[in-house]
């Protein structure tokens, strides 16, 4: 069983929560925050249907928001992209997209188990990729594209979007993270969060 906290830490991507304040915005009055990350705050909309995220990083962004993005069973369903609603301090837009409400992978779960396989065949393809550098995640991700994992058709297709959209928007995977793979109520899992900029 790999260490997820220290394959973060290896990377340099352990435990940075983004410090921003939530932007004063009439959809977000009274909102509980219910999670946040290096670069999204999320917010409960209170129907235990949808979400208010904040996101600031452009990678998310276009994963939301693009006309090609991947779409399908596994991965997050968009409501509505409400636009910029603040600056990050990291100089970065905030942009405001409601989104279906996800949950945590439960320990011992069918996904939790498929999230366990992607997440060590990921992170074995970017130990063998790691002299790549910069491209190793992306390789790593085209490596499990063309090699099925026995994870059933429609999470290997989703595997293979995810791989043509971190291709053709250079951004990089973020699936190391087992929060950024997450279950809808029917146990589903999902693509919550692959994708970062370096
Ligand atoms: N759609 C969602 N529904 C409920 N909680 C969510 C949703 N998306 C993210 N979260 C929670 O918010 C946290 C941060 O979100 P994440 O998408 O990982 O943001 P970041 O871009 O900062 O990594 C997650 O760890 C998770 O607990
Ligand atoms: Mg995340």
């Amino acid at each position: 069983m790999i260490d997820l906290a220290a394959a973060r830490v290896q990377f340099g991507r352990g435990g940075v929560l983004l410090p921003d304040p939530v932007p004063a915005h009439p959809l977000l009055d009274g909102r509980k925050e219910i999670g946040r990350g290096e670069y999204s705050i999320v917010l409960d909309n209170g129907d235990g249907e949808r979400v208010y995220k904040i996101v600031s990083s452009p990678a998310d962004y276009f994963l939301y928001t693009a006309d090609d993005r991947p779409r399908g069973e596994h991965f997050p369903t968009i409501h509505a992209d409400h636009g910029i609603i603040g600056r990050a301090a990291s100089g970065y837009p905030l942009h405001l997209i409601e989104m279906e409400k996800l949950y945590p992978l439960a320990e011992g779960s069918p996904a939790a188990e498929l999230a366990l396989r992607l997440i060590e065949a990921y992170w074995s393809g970017c130990q063998q990729w790691s002299r790549l550098g910069v491209n190793m995640g992306r390789i790593a991700l085209y490596h499990m594209s063309l090699n099925p994992l026995a994870v059933g058709d429609k999470l290997q297709d989703a595997i293979r979007a995810l791989s043509d959209f971190v291709d053709s928007y250079q951004v990089l995977p973020d699936i190391l993270n087992a929060n950024n793979l997450m279950v809808r109520k029917d146990g589903t899992l999902v693509f919550s969060d692959p994708v970062f900029i370096a």
